[in-house]
């Protein structure tokens, strides 16, 4: 399976989130990372299904968007709407996950469960065979620029071990402080989808592109 690099633009310039989108689409990337945070669930807010919807116009990248919300099953609809293509669920807040996973299935979208570093992989294990991802976040969620947590990659191994034993066909992403350094260990750590913001915008062209080609040429 061909692995990916997925811009998250959160570390974008909020004046002008387009410009992101674009120098992504340009670069060549085929997926776009949109984190979207309540002041609740973490201590910082993003943007909404709004700024989706508007993004959405300028470019066809898969939108993978990355919802740190308490009440995640509130926003499936409006997200779906404004042109989501994967909508990704914490597992640490109180609802009903396995209806919301139903309910982001029944928009036609992909499903995916995420887990903050604290949460023990045993926490998404009933939802395995319901979702296309689970994301494994490598950093407390909330705000970009933190250091990648290399033992979260003892649960990448654990999930793609269990993936084969079951025959599951999830892909397996990371979210946080990933950057060049961080590119081998997770993808001989059974990661598909490496989430960075700062490590890619923060970049020229050519790092971009060295940093994206050793991910998808791997
Ligand atoms: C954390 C966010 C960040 C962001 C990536 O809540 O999810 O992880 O996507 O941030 P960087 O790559 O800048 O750490
Ligand atoms: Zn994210």
């Amino acid at each position: 399976m061909k692995r990916i690099l997925a811009p998250s633009i959160l570390a974008g310039d909020h004046a002008s989130l387009k410009d992101s989108l674009l120098c992504a689409d340009q670069d060549g990337r085929s997926w776009i990372h949109l984190d979207i945070m309540d002041g609740h669930f973490v201590p910082n807010l993003s943007f909404g299904p709004q700024t989706v919807a508007d993004l959405r116009k300028h470019s066809s990248l898969f939108f993978d968007v990355h919802l740190m919300l308490d009440q995640p099953q509130k926003y499936i609809e409006a997200f779906s709407a404004a042109g989501a293509d994967l909508i990704s669920i914490h597992v640490e807040p109180d609802y009903d996950i396995s209806e919301t996973l139903g309910k982001i299935k029944s928009m036609g979208k992909k499903a995916g469960i995420v887990l903050n570093p604290a949460t023990p992989a045993e926490e998404v294990f009933p939802y395995l065979s319901d979702v296309e991802l689970v994301l494994c976040m490598t950093v407390v969620p909330g705000f970009g620029g933190q250091s990648f947590m290399e033992n979260v990659l003892s649960k990448t191994r654990a999930l793609s071990s269990l993936r084969e034993q079951k025959d599951l066909t999830f892909l397996i992403e990371v979210d946080g402080g990933v950057g060049p350094e961080q590119v081998t260990p997770c993808l001989e750590a059974g990661v598909d989808v490496l989430v960075a913001g700062t490590a890619y915008f923060k970049g020229d062209k050519k790092s971009r592109d060295e940093f994206a080609g050793s991910i998808e040429n791997y």
